[in-house]
């Protein structure tokens, strides 16, 4: 114990740790993690804590799924890393290989090309690049803006703030920023349980109203399919996507699916864009749960169409000069390629879809007087605390409430919700929930 106070002291006087107040460790101090197995963090006071968020959404098959340990450590014994330019390898063929079959419909070659990077920001970065670029070579070079969601999140990185949509972190750079069309008015849904889930009719013409107005000057529509993750766990009709894609094809403007959150699984299929019709995008951006969460690695899928466009002679500049120095990282292939045989061999997609389903229901039965608005999609249950004025930080409270009754939430302001490893088994997920519920009643009471 007095190891870990220790540990905490020496953590304070050195770490800045991501997205916090750093204020706040001051009162509820970071936990000291010795170990973790599936969904269990153990701490060095010997207390277990359920990771009920896949430590920021990318441990879809939990802490230390043995073929990923095993496929690293393999990998380290033949080599961790080569520049991705100028070579190539066995692991990175056929993971490309493997990867293009899952996101493609059977028999088709929709996405063709795979490029890399590391955090799913950059690639988000890689996307918004490549679709400017791609309207320039085709002689749309007036296509310089982007449209994108209503509380949208693609990343931190200056590009990647310029294209969401949640001021909490993106105001204070706003004279960086360039500006997006951000398109107003979602059709905002519970999730398939809902009766209106396969429609968009009613919000449709009020969209496209506003993209008719820059239809000329849009190199790009971005967007997170189906899933809207740090936006508040808010899920949307799959019509809207289908509808997006197919306005987006007729009026010369790319698609670009930022699947990083929504990909791998989550939301029950390989990519969240399958689970509309007609809305393969253009360009798809995959990360978190691609390696298992084990290492960062971030791909981004191209079809033909934008990759031949920049073919060309060395003299005519086409090329697409973009880099960073891990792209294609030996170990971080291995661990993916070994997350993608576990997926599909431990049929993860379909339970997301079902099991996801079972805990929502689980949820909505719960029916909290401080709790309403369960939504979700594939392994995520969503909820939000009921007549909580912000300043209170309620959703700080439940997450302290949480950890002390043995669940790691993560609450986006106030909305709460769990987003467990795709394999975690219903017993821990049962137990996440309650802790969930009885957080709340020790923050907010019944009344
Ligand atoms: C949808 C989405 N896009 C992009 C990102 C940024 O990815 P990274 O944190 O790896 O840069 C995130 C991270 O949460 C995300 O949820």
């Amino acid at each position: 114990m007095r190891n870990a106070e220790e540990l905490i002291a020496r953590d304070l006087a050195c770490v800045w740790h991501p997205c916090s107040q750093m204020r706040d460790y001051e009162t509820f101090p970071p936990l000291p993690v010795v170990g973790a197995r599936g969904c269990r963090l153990q701490l060095a006071d010997g207390r277990e804590v359920l990771d009920a968020i896949s430590s920021w959404w990318c441990k879809s098959l939990g802490h230390g799924h043995p073929a990923i340990v095993r496929a690293i450590q393999e990998q380290a014994a033949r080599f961790e890393h080569v520049i991705l330019a100028n070579t190539t390898n066995e692991l990175l063929v056929g993971f490309c290989e493997r990867l293009l079959a899952l996101a493609n419909p059977p028999g088709q070659r929709h996405f063709t090309k795979v490029l890399f990077a590391g955090d799913g920001s950059s690639g988000m970065e890689i996307a918004v690049k490549l679709a400017l670029h791609w309207q320039r070579l085709q002689g749309q070079g007036q296509r310089t803006r982007y449209a994108v969601l209503a509380n949208g999140y693609h990343g931190e990185t200056v590009g990647a703030l310029s294209i969401s949509d949640l001021g909490l972190y993106a105001d204070p750079y706003r004279p960086l920023l360039f500006p997006s069309l951000v398109l107003d008015g979602l059709p905002y849904r519970q999730g398939p349980e809902d009766p209106r889930w396969a429609s968009a009719e009613a919000e449709w013409p009020a969209l496209a109203a506003q993209l008719a107005a820059q239809a000329e000057t849009l190199a790009a529509l971005v967007y997170e399919p189906l899933l809207q993750a740090a936006g508040g766990m808010r899920v949307y009709s799959p019509d809207l996507l289908t509808r997006l894609c197919r306005w987006a094809r007729a009026h010369g403007v790319l698609c670009v699916a930022d699947e990083i959150a929504s990909g791998i699984g989550r939301c029950g299929a390989w990519l969240a864009s399958q689970l509309a019709a007609d809305a393969l995008p253009d360009i798809a951006v995959l990360s978190k749960g691609l390696t298992g969460g084990s290492l960062p690695l971030t791909v981004v899928l191209t079809t033909e169409r934008i990759y031949e466009a920049f073919l060309g002679s060395w003299e005519s500049r086409r090329a697409f000069l973009h880099s960073h120095t891990y792209c294609g990282n030996a170990l971080a292939l291995a661990a993916a390629d070994a997350a993608l045989r576990a997926i599909a061999e431990e049929g993860l997609c379909e339970r997301a879809r079902t099991v996801g389903a079972r805990l929502r229901a689980k949820l909505a039965a719960r029916a909290h007087p401080r709790l309403s608005a369960v939504r979700g999609l594939g392994m995520v249950a969503a909820v939000d605390l009921l007549g909580c004025a912000p300043q209170a930080r309620t959703g700080w409270q439940v997450y302290r409430a949480a950890v002390a009754r043995g669940a790691l939430l993560r609450p986006l302001a106030d909305t709460l919700y769990l987003f467990p490893p795709l394999n975690a088994p219903w017993d821990e997920l049962e137990r996440m929930l309650d802790i969930l519920i009885a957080s709340v009643d020790a923050v907010l009471g019944r009344s």
